[in-house]
């Protein structure tokens, strides 16, 4: 069975970058759960489909067709919904805040269980979400728990915004991921929380590089 490093943690806490630079560092798979709730909730949108919609989002759920294929050219992992590109529209801070009241179904997360589970091949798996080490992955090697202050992260993910190009405004984003933190904190399934035996990083004044050595460090300890 193929090791996992699970790295949990908020909104632009760096999880994204330090996975992505993680698993290529080690030659590893790498599983983007968040994406996985992003798709389903503009698959959700396309079918009208709104979060008290549990039986037909639990099909959903279970029947998504998305294609996640790294492209060199673009350096991304470009997501493919029913043949459509959705790399980039999948971003923004409206489908993240959808994402979230839909992963607040117990049986929704429960239906992407399988799809994620099966990234995990030989020779490892880097697993980025809210619940890898909780929920997903209770069995990893090394288990990551990634912060920030909301502020840093609010800087983070305007930065990334705007690189997409997308508009964004640094007040209203320092409310939205706060707002989206503390319903993904409270919910009653698979709470954002530091799993057992976690490694805990405040990355507020770590470069990337620094982080990646705390984790390689932990992981081969
Ligand atoms: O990039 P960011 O950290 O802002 O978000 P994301 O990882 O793309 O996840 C979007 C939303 O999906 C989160 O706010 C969570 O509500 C949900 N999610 C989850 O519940 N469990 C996961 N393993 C990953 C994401």
């Amino acid at each position: 069975i193929a090791p996992v490093i699970t790295i949990d943690g908020p909104s632009g806490s760096g999880k994204g970058t330090v996975s992505r630079l993680l698993s290529e560092k080690l030659g590893w798979h790498l599983l983007d759960s968040g994406a996985i709730y992003r798709v389903l909730a503009i698959a959700a949108a396309h079918h009208d489909f709104g979060p008290e919609d549990e039986e037909s989002l639990i099909a959903l759920a279970t029947d998504l067709d998305v294609e996640f294929v790294a492209n060199e050219e673009t350096d991304l992992t470009h997501v493919i919904l029913e043949g459509e590109d959705i790399t980039l529209t999948i971003r923004t801070e409206e489908v993240g805040m959808q994402a979230s009241k839909i992963a607040a179904l117990p049986r929704v997360r429960e239906a992407l269980l399988r799809r994620q589970r099966a990234f995990r091949e030989l020779p490892g798996l880097v697993a980025d979400g809210r619940d890898m080490g909780t929920v997903v992955f209770p069995d990893a090697e090394a288990k990551i728990f990634l912060t920030a202050s909301p502020e840093e992260r609010a800087q983070r993910r305007f930065l990334q915004l705007q690189e997409k190009g997308f508009d964004a405004n640094m007040n209203s984003l320092i409310d939205e991921i706060k707002a989206r933190d503390d319903q993904d904190t409270n919910r009653s399934v698979a709470p954002l929380k530091p799993a057992e035996g976690s490694l805990i990083l405040d990355s507020t004044d770590m470069s990337i590089d620094e982080v990646l050595q705390e984790i390689l460090q932990f992981a081969h300890s």
